[in-house]
C-alpha cells in the first residue's frame, strides 16, 4: 500500500442486494475510485451490517458479499493499491464497538434519522439496529481515517462517529482522529426514477431503480418510462422539475460532463432526446462493467484471495488501534502481551 503520509480514507458499503445501483455509484462509489488518488484508502463490504434489518439467507449473504467485491473492482477500486476486504474478517470492529456502545447514550442512539425511519415502518426491530451506529462509528475509528467518502444518507452517522471520538479522547486521552465526512457536490443524491421525490434505493419498486447489473436492455426501458413533467423544457430545477433534473444528474456524472452544459446541448429538445441520451450513457458503463463482474465471479477463489490480501493490510491497522483503547480504558492486557 502507498506510503503512510497520504491522508487515510475508509468506506464501507453493505452487501445488501446482488447488484448495486446507480444511486450507489454515483453517490458513493465514483468517490471511492478517484480517492485512491490522493488517499490510502481503506474500503470494506459492511456484512456485519446486513443482518441488521431481516437477515438474508445464508448463502445469499456469501453470494452477494462475492458479488460486492466484484462490483468494486469492476467499478474501478483497484485491489493493487487499496485494501478491500470483509468486515466479518477483521474481528477489531466488534471488540472496539463494544467499548462505543458504552459511550453512547440510549438516546443518543434512538435519535438517529436512520434508526427512527426504519422503525417507523413498523417491521420487527433488533437490538442490532439500534447499535449499527456504533459499528459504523468503530469501523471509521478503528483505521483512524481521515476522511469518510458516503452519499449523503450517512452524514448523520459520521457526525455521531465525531462525537464519539472527542468524546472518548476528552476522557481517556488523544486517541482517535476525529474524521471528516467526504461528499462532494458531484456526490448528486440520485433519485427514483418512478417517484422522483424519493431517493433510489433497493427498497422501492424495481421500474424505479437501476442497477448496475441489470439487463442493458431493462435499464434503456427503465429510462424512458422515467416519470418526468407536464412541461417541455430541459431544465434543471431539482425543486419544480425532479424527474429531468434527476436524468441531467445522471447523465452528467455518467459521462463526466457538466449539469449547464447539458442544459446548453439539450435546449430545445424534447425529453425524448433527453431519455436516449441518458439510456446510451447509462448502458455504456453498464455493459462492460457487467462483463467484469461476471469475468471475476467466474473465479470465485481469486475474489476470495484479493478479500484475504484486504483483511491482511487492515488487521495490523485495526489491532494496533483496539490495543491501544484496552489499554487506555484499563483492561488488563493479556499475559502475552506484555
Ligand atoms: N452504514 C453504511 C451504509 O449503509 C455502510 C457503512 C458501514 C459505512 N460502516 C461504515 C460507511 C463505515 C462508511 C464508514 O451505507
Amino acid at each position: 500500500m502507498a506510503s503512510t503520509s497520504l491522508p487515510r480514507a475508509l468506506s464501507g458499503i453493505q452487501p445488501t442486494s446482488a447488484s448495486f445501483h446507480l444511486g450507489n455509484y454515483i453517490g458513493a462509489l465514483r468517490q471511492w475510485v478517484a480517492l485512491q488518488e490522493t488517499h490510502e484508502v481503506f474500503y470494506f463490504l459492511a456484512d456485519l451490517h446486513s443482518l441488521t434489518l431481516e437477515p438474508p439467507l445464508p448463502a445469499d449473504l456469501t453470494y452477494r458479499s462475492r458479488s460486492a467485491a466484484a462490483q468494486l473492482i469492476a467499478a474501478g477500486v483497484n485491489p493493487e493499491r487499496s485494501a478491500i476486504f470483509l468486515q466479518s474478517h477483521v474481528g477489531g470492529h466488534t471488540q472496539l464497538s463494544w467499548v462505543l456502545e458504552c459511550l453512547t447514550g440510549y438516546g443518543e442512539a434512538q435519535r438517529m434519522t436512520q434508526f427512527k425511519d426504519k422503525m417507523a415502518r413498523g417491521a420487527a426491530v433488533s437490538l442490532g439496529l439500534l447499535t449499527y451506529p456504533t459499528l459504523q462509528a468503530a469501523d471509521i475509528l478503528i483505521y483512524q481515517a481521515n476522511h469518510v467518502p458516503v452519499g449523503e444518507d450517512q452524514r448523520q452517522h459520521v457526525e455521531l462517529t465525531r462525537n464519539l471520538a472527542q468524546r472518548f479522547n476528552a476522557r481517556y486521552g488523544e486517541t482517535f482522529v476525529v474524521p471528516d465526512v467526504y461528499i462532494t457536490k458531484e456526490a448528486a443524491k440520485i433519485l427514483d426514477l418512478q417517484d422522483p421525490s424519493a431517493k433510489m434505493s433497493k427498497s422501492l419498486p424495481e421500474a424505479g431503480t437501476l442497477n448496475l447489473l441489470d439487463d442493458p436492455s431493462a435499464l434503456a426501458k427503465k429510462i424512458k418510462r422515467a416519470v418526468t413533467d407536464t412541461e417541455t423544457e430541459i431544465r434543471y430545477d431539482p425543486a419544480t422539475k425532479p424527474g429531468v433534473s434527476n436524468l441531467l444528474a445522471i447523465l452528467a456524472a455518467v459521462t463526466d460532463r457538466s449539469v449547464p452544459a447539458l442544459e446548453a446541448e439539450f435546449s430545445g429538445q424534447g425529453y425524448g432526446a433527453l431519455k436516449n441520451a441518458v439510456a446510451d450513457a447509462v448502458v455504456a458503463f453498464a455493459e462492460p462493467f457487467n462483463s467484469r463482474v461476471a469475468e471475476l465471479m467466474a473465479d470465485p477463489a481469486e475474489i476470495d484471495r484479493i478479500l484475504a490480501r484486504g483483511a491482511e493490510q487492515a488487521q495490523p491497522v485495526a489491532a494496533a488501534t483496539v490495543t491501544d483503547v484496552y489499554e487506555r480504558v484499563g483492561f488488563v492486557p493479556p499475559l502475552g502481551r506484555r
